[in-house]
């Protein structure tokens, strides 16, 4: 059954002249997973991207298997700042969830990478994520706005040293200050997961050793932990064919080209940030310099590769501001091409504390779960979420807690729970225990993966020393390009 929408949509499109068969499929949202169901490659998929150009939205449409020159791109649209549209944005503009877009946006700027032309068919967007639209590719020369241009490469495998596509590539790295818990995993882990898993990205990811002596630390632990955290993410499914796997101590050159960073943000701006003053809370003993530089760290982490998107969780979007200030103002006084990342957000984006109160955090003793625990321990802890219920029926944060869990482990049920909360006959321990199950089969896999790398630790480190390898590669360039840029090369 076509929706209506979708049915308007090909109606708009015939008026235009523009030939198209609709095709259905199950509700899929990557153009790689589309393409597979329909048998078709990524040479033959049109998809269509967002951006933020200057002050303006433009629709950009490249071949599944091209990659966009954001240079080029600038300088057609005559902009410095260019960036993907995030997916509030996104949405905000086309009416439609991201991951559905159509290609008819009659009030944006379209342009359109010539190589799509070189097909004679093109599956692409429809609106809807359970349709996809197989148009004949020279009639999108008929959409209104649109503008034929050469703007893309074809991809290649291999990471090119410099990432002159710059839509394509993601970094993220979690700190090495214990092993992970279920809010990293849902946070941070899945996000990094499923941009792996999509081979449109060229994906990167590192244990944030160096971040770790940001606050008191001890050695022992922080020599431990930078390993173990390597571990919890081959047991999580990151994979070396895939990805790039590294500790940050491993790339000097991140250090170093944070240092050229400090040179163009003030002391005050640093001072100022939320997460800077929380953590001088925390430790009033321990505002040392190197906290205060921790944000800049961070820009050149993901400004060394080039990276545009960050799996992080919500609490790292100050983080995220730097580092996009950071490569305006590299890009404007040095002429570097850094792209202005932006956040990946996830289902799981905000996991509150398992004591009704704030985020999971490793820091906060009895508010996590440990990615390790077995099913009784998961089982105990879900039980002790505070539940006891408020006068009037209002939810209390407790039970607010335990609904945020129902929604990421048992959705299908979620309904059915809260109509039992309302009516009163809601047992907590039931929808606890249901939870709890969801959660160890989530983990268990994860579980048995880490006892097989624990048996096999020579594997491990062979991980840790190519991905130092690749991404010094990738990060030396970068660097020798600002040194030079900057007047020291
Ligand atoms: P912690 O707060 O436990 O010290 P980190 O600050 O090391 O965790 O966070 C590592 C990653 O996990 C970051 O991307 C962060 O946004 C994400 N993360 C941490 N806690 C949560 C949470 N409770 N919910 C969602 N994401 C989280
Ligand atoms: N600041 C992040 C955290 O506390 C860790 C981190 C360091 C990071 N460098 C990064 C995350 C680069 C993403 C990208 O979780």
């Amino acid at each position: 059954m076509i929706t209506t929408e979708v049915q308007k949509y090909s109606e708009q499109l015939k008026t235009l002249g523009i030939e198209h068969t609709i095709l259905e499929h199950p509700e899929l949202k990557e153009v790689e997973d589309v393409q597979k169901y329909l048998g078709s490659s990524l040479a033959d998929a049109g998809a269509m991207i967002i951006m933020k150009a200057g002050d303006n939205f433009v629709a950009i449409m490249r071949r599944g298997d091209c990659k966009l020159d954001f240079k080029k791109i600038k300088k057609i649209l005559k902009v410095t700042n260019l960036r993907v549209a995030t997916s509030e944005e996104f949405t905000e503009i086309t009416h439609v969830p991201a991951g559905a877009a159509h290609v008819l946006y009659p009030t944006l700027r379209t342009l359109i990478d010539a190589k799509v032309f070189e097909t004679e068919f093109i599956n692409a967007g429809s609106g809807s994520l359970t349709y996809t639209f197989r148009y004949r590719a020279n009639d999108l020369k008929k959409l209104p706005t649109a503008e034929v241009v050469d703007i893309s490469d074809q991809n290649t495998a291999e990471f090119s040293t410099k990432n002159i596509s710059g839509v394509n590539r993601v970094l993220s790295g979690v700190r090495a200050t214990g092993r992970l818990h279920l809010g990293n995993y849902l946070g941070a882990v899945k996000g990094m997961l499923e941009l792996q898993n999509s081979s449109k990205y060229e994906t990167l990811y590192m244990v944030a050793d160096t971040h770790t002596i940001t606050t008191p630390y001890r050695i022992d632990e922080l020599r431990k932990n930078r390993r173990e955290v390597i571990v919890d993410y081959l047991a999580a499914g990151l994979n070396p064919n895939k990805s790039i796997i590294f500790q940050q101590a491993d790339v000097n050159q991140h250090i170093e080209l944070a240092f050229y960073f400090s040179s163009v943000m003030s002391i005050a701006r640093m001072q100022h940030l939320p997460t800077f003053k929380d953590k001088v809370k925390q430790y009033p003993n321990n505002a040392t310099m190197a906290l205060l530089n921790y944000p800049l760290l961070m820009a050149s982490d993901i400004l060394i590769y080039k990276a545009n998107l960050v799996p992080v969780g919500i609490d790292q979007e100050p983080h995220l501001e730097i580092a996009r200030e950071v490569a305006r103002k590299m890009n404007e006084q040095y002429g570097m091409d850094f792209p202005e990342p932006v956040r990946f957000a996830t289902k799981g984006e905000y996991v509150p504390s398992l004591k009704g109160e704030g985020k999971m955090s490793k820091s906060v003793e009895g508010s996590y779960i440990n990615l390790t625990d077995s099913k009784e321990e998961i089982q105990k802890k879900v039980r002790s979420i505070p539940t006891a219920t408020e006068a009037g029926g209002e939810m209390s944060s407790g039970v607010k807690t335990l609904f945020t869990y129902a929604k990421l482990y048992i959705p299908q049920d979620v309904e059915k729970y809260e109509e039992q909360f309302k009516n009163g006959s809601l047992k907590f321990v039931e929808i606890k225990d249901a939870i709890a199950e969801a959660i160890y089969a989530d983990l268990k896999p994860l579980q048995e993966k880490r006892k097989e790398l624990e048996a096999n630790p020579s594997y491990v480190d062979q991980v840790i020393k190519d991905g130092a390898e690749k991404a010094r590669a990738i990060a030396q360039k970068t660097v020798d390009e600002v040194k030079q840029k900057m007047g020291l090369g």
